[in-house]
């Protein structure tokens, strides 16, 4: 019997060193076990760090909605798959089983395969956090198309860009959304887009807000009555392992988004086993991740991971706030959830409100308490312990990224103790090491640096789509056969790791990960703007908020400062979206800059956060004399 699921301290121990010694065996082990085949694999790993080049499970056909789907059938066909709870609570949640699923998945796909989408196509899926979401993803694993999700709170340009990067041929979307009591016009947004995607034949639109849209003649048509002319059932396209699952979009040190591409066997594997023991799921439990399937969270964590294992999985169509802040705790008591998914900001949101919205609510059905996004500070992760655990559910900070698919450091809940803002021990499988500015490894505890992977786990990115040159570069090149996160990190006395934060050009703010280039581009697109450095400084709700500096041109010095202040924030929003608004907008006269030219975010970040007190050296500047001015400016 393999180790799929870990019950004790001690057997942890025994499976990391069993995973370490020889990965090779301890994969195909869990592979063979918990997962159906159409072939079995010819070789388990083969890697390469300087191509890179990561191949799991080389040789083996398959589908992953087999996975997650049929093989369900005769023994969880009216198990609930996903329980879906809609923005508003008095409309009625929707239970949708397994059998139904399935359906609705075939339907989809034959849908898809009508509008001559083929294996290895891609998808573009815009759509809110309605059931349709989920059964978009399974319908193009289904037939062997790559799906691209966009979040549906990035702007028209965000959405093209990235349609145009991976020449998707169809969008799938909605008529609008609902957020809290705002209704969102998505259609309206994608038809902007599309005004830039020639590429785009089709665009299938659910209806959701009921609102009065555009429809194109000829390339727009309504998703349910295609759906329900399709035929109910659809043979599953047999899938290499290494074939391409979907590509994600993440921010990256340039403007161009990085499309991460993730193939079908080691994703499927690896999702589905951390699953299973990061949350001890059980069957008959209720299981809710609060993230948007628009990041992969949602993507590993509402969908695959969980329904790889029969899970029943709950989609929340809404937000936290409304109509009151008890909602989260209303959908626990109200599905008797067992797992509760979120991320820091949420909680600190919540922490912000009287108490009583928490305690009104019978929380008694929890088990497992999640975060995941960024690093969870002490009040947030007492308060979230105190009031929402009540002391009694374990709380697991799981650390892992957009590239690496998986959770990578967490607790295993009932196994392993947590410590306040550490998540912890490597998960099975996972060679964590810290590196110093000389790239050398530093061994030992108690000790702090750069956090890199030294060996490959099944669900790694394995390129950006169109441009493995960058793919090397960004994660490859910094540490000698090595997988570089872009985070630092500590290592405690006994062998925990806390998330320190990046060290790199990312500023995440309220759990999303942004890029400084792609909105220094937005900015610098106003006409008034000759250029512009943004840094991230401490929000107590965000973790990180944006500190933009923006020198004008001469044109727009005569201009009124909150009116530019507005308009560089609506560029940023068409550019970017709006969760990349700036906090702060300084105007200045220059920037610190290296003698080859580079800012200096050191600087403007230790200024923005009210931390000037040890600025270094700065004699090496450029222009020295600017710090002042920025800092007797300082908002
Ligand atoms: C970056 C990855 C993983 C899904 C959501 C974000 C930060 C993520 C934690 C955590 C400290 C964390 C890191 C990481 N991060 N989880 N538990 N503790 N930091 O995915 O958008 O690819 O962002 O989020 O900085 O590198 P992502």
């Amino acid at each position: 019997m393999s180790n799929y699921h870990i019950k004790h301290l001690e057997e942890y121990y025994q499976v990391y060193r069993k995973s370490v010694r020889n990965p090779e065996a301890f994969w195909e082990e869990i592979a063979e076990e918990h997962f159906v085949w159409r072939k079995r694999w010819d070789n388990v790993l083969s890697w390469d760090f300087k191509k890179p080049e990561i191949k799991w499970f080389e040789g083996a056909k398959l589908n992953i909605t087999e996975n997650c789907l049929d093989r369900h059938l005769p023994t969880r066909g009216d198990k609930t798959a996903i329980i879906f709870e809609p923005n508003n609570p008095d409309e009625e949640a929707q239970h949708i089983t397994y059998r139904q699923l399935h359906e609705r998945v075939c339907r989809m796909a034959n849908v898809l395969l009508d509008h001559g989408v083929k294996k290895g196509d891609r998808v573009c899926i815009y759509l809110p956090m309605i059931p349709e979401l989920s059964v978009a993803l399974l319908a193009c694993a289904r037939i062997g198309a790559i799906h691209s999700v966009v979040f549906a709170g990035f702007s028209s340009h965000a959405l093209g860009t990235r349609i145009n990067d991976s020449d998707c041929k169809v969008v799938l979307t909605s008529d609008g959304s609902f957020r809290g009591n705002k209704s969102i016009d998505l259609k309206g947004i994608v038809d902007k887009a599309l005004e830039g995607c020639p590429g785009v034949a089709n665009v299938l639109v659910v209806k959701r807000t009921g609102s009065d849209i555009h429809m194109e003649p000829v390339r727009d048509k309504w998703l349910q009555p295609l759906l329900d002319e399709a035929y109910a059932d659809c043979v599953a396209e047999v899938m290499d392992a290494e074939d391409p699952l979907f590509i994600l979009y993440t921010s990256g040190s340039t403007g161009t988004p990085k499309g991460m591409v993730h193939t079908t066997a080691g994703y499927m594997v690896y999702t589905a086993y951390t699953f299973k023991n990061v949350f001890q799921y059980k069957e008959n439990d209720v299981y809710w991740c609060t993230a948007d399937i628009g990041w992969i969270t949602g993507h590993s964590y509402i969908v695959y991971g969980p329904l790889a294992n029969g899970a029943t999985t709950l989609m929340f169509e809404g937000v936290p706030s409304y109509p009151d802040f008890g909602r989260f705790w209303e959908v626990v008591q109200k599905h008797k959830v067992n797992q509760f998914y979120t991320a820091p900001t949420a909680i600190r949101a919540l922490a912000k409100e009287n108490l009583e919205y928490v305690e009104k609510y019978d929380l008694s059905s929890l088990r497992v308490l999640g975060s995941v996004g960024e690093p969870i500070n002490e009040e947030a992760w007492h308060w979230y312990n105190n009031n929402v655990g009540k002391k009694n559910s374990p709380l697991v900070d799981t650390w892992w990224q957009t590239e690496t698919g998986g959770i990578m450091i967490a607790p295993i809940p009932y196994v392993t103790p947590t410590t306040p803002t550490y998540a912890t021990l490597p998960f099975i499988g996972i060679q964590p090491a810290l590196m110093d500015e000389n790239a050398k490894e530093i061994k030992g505890n108690q000790v702090e640096g750069r956090l890199c992977i030294k060996f490959p786990w099944p669900s790694i990115a394995r390129t950006i789509w169109g441009n493995h040159d960058r793919y090397r570069d960004t994660y490859f090149s910094a540490y000698e056969d090595m997988y570089f996160t872009g985070d630092g990190a500590l290592r405690d006395a006994v062998g925990y790791y806390r998330i320190t934060g990046r060290v790199d050009d990312v500023i995440i703010v309220s759990g999303h990960n942004l890029g400084t280039a792609p909105i220094e581009d937005a900015i610098n697109e106003h006409p008034a703007v000759a250029e512009s450095a943004i840094v991230g400084f401490p929000h107590d709700v965000k973790g990180n908020a944006l500190y933009g500096y923006v020198i004008l041109k001469e044109t727009g010095e005569s201009r009124d400062r909150d009116n530019l202040r507005k308009e560089i924030n609506q560029q940023i929003t068409e550019h970017v979206g709006p969760i990349a608004k700036l906090e702060k907008i300084q105007f200045v006269s220059g920037l610190p800059k290296t003698r080859s030219g580079k800012i200096m975010r050191r600087i403007l970040r230790k200024i923005a956060s009210n931390d000037t007190s040890n600025l270094g050296d700065t004699s090496t500047l450029l222009n020295p004399e600017i710090v002042q001015e920025i800092m007797d400016n300082s908002l």
